[in-house]
């Protein structure tokens, strides 16, 4: 019971199908049959399976072989398995650099410093009249943290120049919307917000705490961006007023647990002069009916205070801690 024009149709689609068909199975066979033959021995990818790969090697069969489990694919390029963020598309996840950048320029941007894209150890600073420097940031080894302006150790770089973990929502790079930004938009513009970002502007040379991470300082050097730089390892941490890195129970709170000596008073003492138990150079003085005491120098040179005689003198007078005589 099939019409005349059911027949050709049938017929068409038959004849029209048939050939893009016997094509593709011509090409599945070739790839199923994947073949040292005319390549270099290496490893080559498996284009049907991302975690398996076909390694050559002379006079060998083709070995098929797989990645560790746990997600890595198969990198040719690199020739190793490697994370899929690692890896360029179609297996794994990397975005390609298709374009060179815009060479920098400081056209449209307020003076500052800013991220070297090419280059994580190398920064750009855009100063009002001048042309954009290009700068490094010594010592070796440091990178550029965008986040703070500062040239910083990598482990403190969140980003392709740094090893940090984003502690943030970094979703997926790659399927990152438009929508999901605007939606953790103001969160994070909050927390950015209260990141203050430090800078050697009007501050003196020196070293200086960094109020985000004990463990941390800045340094600030003529001529340099500021320099992040941590403590030794070992649970120092950084003491403003000393400039060193110390142990906490050597340094002020908030991030040492030093406990500071109560003020000196004249409360409790008779009228007189007494030694400042934090520096033998300085002496308190108490006047009758006053607790308030006057806070005094020694006259400079090397004088101690000395509290057998109420005077300031030279250390070989004066009993130890503040002097060195003994007896
Ligand atoms: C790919 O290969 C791995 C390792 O042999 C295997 O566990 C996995 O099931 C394969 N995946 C597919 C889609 O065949
Ligand atoms: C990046 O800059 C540093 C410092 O100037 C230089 O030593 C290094 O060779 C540069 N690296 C590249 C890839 O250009």
């Amino acid at each position: 019971m099939v019409s005349f024009r059911g027949t050709v149709f049938f017929f068409i689609v038959g004849f029209a199908v048939s050939t893009p068909i016997s094509k593709r199975q011509a090409e599945q066979s070739t790839e199923e049959a994947f073949s040292c033959e005319g390549r270099s021995p290496g490893m080559y990818s498996d284009h049907k399976n991302c975690s398996m790969y076909y390694e050559c090697v002379l006079g060998h069969p083709v070995y098929h072989r797989a990645c560790a489990p746990g997600g890595p694919v198969f990198d040719e390029q690199d020739q190793m398995c490697d994370w899929p963020e690692n890896v360029a598309p179609p297996c794994g996840t990397q975005r390609m650099v298709t374009e060179a950048p815009d060479p920098f320029t400081c056209e449209d941007r307020a003076p500052g410093l800013y991220a070297d894209l090419l280059n994580c150890s190398m920064y750009w600073e855009c100063v009002v009249g001048h042309p954009a420097y290009n700068r490094p940031c010594a010592p070796d080894g440091l990178v550029f943290n965008s986040l703070l302006g500062v040239c910083d150790w990598p482990y403190n770089v969140v980003g392709t120049c740094g090893t940090k973990p984003d502690s943030r929502d970094t979703g997926d790079a790659m399927t990152g919307s438009g929508n999901e930004m605007d939606d953790a938009g103001s969160g994070d513009e909050n927390t950015e917000e209260t990141v203050e970002v430090f800078s050697c502007d009007g501050r003196a040379e020196g070293l200086y705490s960094d109020p985000s991470d004990c463990s941390m300082y800045y340094h600030c050097a003529a001529g340099h961006p500021p320099y992040h730089r941590p403590c030794a390892p070992g649970g120092t941490v950084f003491d403003e007023q000393d400039q060193i890195c110390d142990w906490p129970e050597n340094v002020a709170p908030p991030c040492g647990t030093e406990t500071m000596p109560p003020p000196f008073t004249c409360a409790d003492k008779v009228p007189g002069s007494y030694t400042d138990p934090q520096n033998c150079a300085k002496f308190y003085q108490c006047v009758s009916g006053h607790a308030e005491p006057s806070h005094r120098d020694c006259p400079a040179g090397g004088l101690v205070f000395d509290a057998e005689l109420m005077i300031c003198n030279w250390p070989a007078a004066v009993m130890a801690p503040c002097g060195y005589k003994t007896e």
